[in-house]
């Protein structure tokens, strides 16, 4: 049976909706209250017991290679002036068992010349692919979407994809399948379009940015031209991988926020303030005043 025990991070995006804020650093680099969008996305990932995180990264995405790095001069600060639970917070941003491997897409030609780029990388093993914007919580106690998708693939041995139904009019935002029954949760693809306008979507079943992948994608992916964009899309190579082998859609347990959208960066950081040990409390005790004010 194959685990999946690699992941690529797509991180070359410009991040032009956050515009001046992303004039300098990576939009994965964006808080959601204290830790990074790119940070939840990799402890998904290493709670999904992927080992091997492989960062697809572009020109003004060094501060995601230093927030994975040793930070040498912080930790000898924090070690001199005692700051124990920050020196531990610093240390553990990425678990000793993990390697961190950064590829350089020279162009940002498209999320499928993306993942692309990680084929040295990935060889012969299926993988697991993160957008980080797509900010992802399991329930409460349950487990995170990438583990749930790790197992459903150790079961199913097919590439997934994770989905949830979103209002007609957002399917022009989405890869948009159409598929039919074949297990809880799980359903067999047998079409996807990107991004089409609501009166063609073939259904309102968007992809979200979660996907597990046989490698067969990438021969898929190097024949493609480009497509919807005018980029090479993950979603046209996809459409060519379900002529050799089954691709199923699966339907997360568990709530997504559009953190490439302000809104839902908003949204995600309100929810987050009001998990967070430190905020929690104070932060709803003020949001319920304001909001009676
Ligand atoms: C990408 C994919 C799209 C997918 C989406 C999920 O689009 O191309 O198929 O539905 O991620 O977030 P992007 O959001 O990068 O435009």
């Amino acid at each position: 049976m194959t685990k999946i025990t690699k992941a690529v991070f797509p991180v070359a995006g410009l991040g032009s909706r956050f515009l001046p804020a992303t004039k300098a650093q990576p939009k994965e680099m964006l808080p959601i209250v204290d830790q990074p969008l790119i940070q939840y996305a990799v402890e998904e990932a290493v709670e999904a017991g992927i080992t091997e995180m492989i960062f697809i990264t572009g020109r003004n995405k060094r501060a995601i290679e230093d927030h994975f790095d040793k930070a040498y001069e912080l930790e000898a600060e924090l070690e001199a002036a005692g700051k124990d639970e920050l020196l531990r917070m610093v240390r553990g941003v990425i678990p000793k068992q993990v390697n961190c491997m950064y590829i350089r897409q020279p162009q940002a030609l498209g999320l499928g010349h993306a993942v692309l780029c990680a084929r040295p990388i990935v060889g012969s093993d299926p993988f697991a692919v993160l957008l980080a914007d797509d900010f992802m919580q399991g329930e409460r106690n349950g487990p995170g979407v990438m583990a749930q998708m790790t197992s459903a693939f150790e079961r199913e041995q097919a590439s997934l994809l994770a989905v949830q139904d979103v209002p007609r009019e957002h399917t022009r935002q989405y890869g948009i399948v159409s598929t039919e029954a074949f297990a809880d949760r799980l359903e067999k693809v047998k079409g996807i379009v990107e991004k089409p306008m609501p009166e063609k979507a073939p259904s309102t079943l968007a992809v979200v940015g979660r996907y597990v992948l046989t490698n067969r994608i990438f021969g898929c992916l190097e024949k493609l031209g480009t497509g919807a964009g005018g980029e090479i899309q993950l979603t046209d190579g996809i459409e060519a991988l379900m002529q050799y082998e089954t691709v199923l859609s699966y339907r997360y347990q568990g709530r997504r926020f559009d953190c490439g959208s302000k809104l839902g960066y908003l949204q995600a950081s309100v929810e987050i303030g009001l998990q967070h040990a430190e905020t929690g409390a104070a932060f709803a005790k003020w949001l319920s005043n304001r909001q009676s004010a």
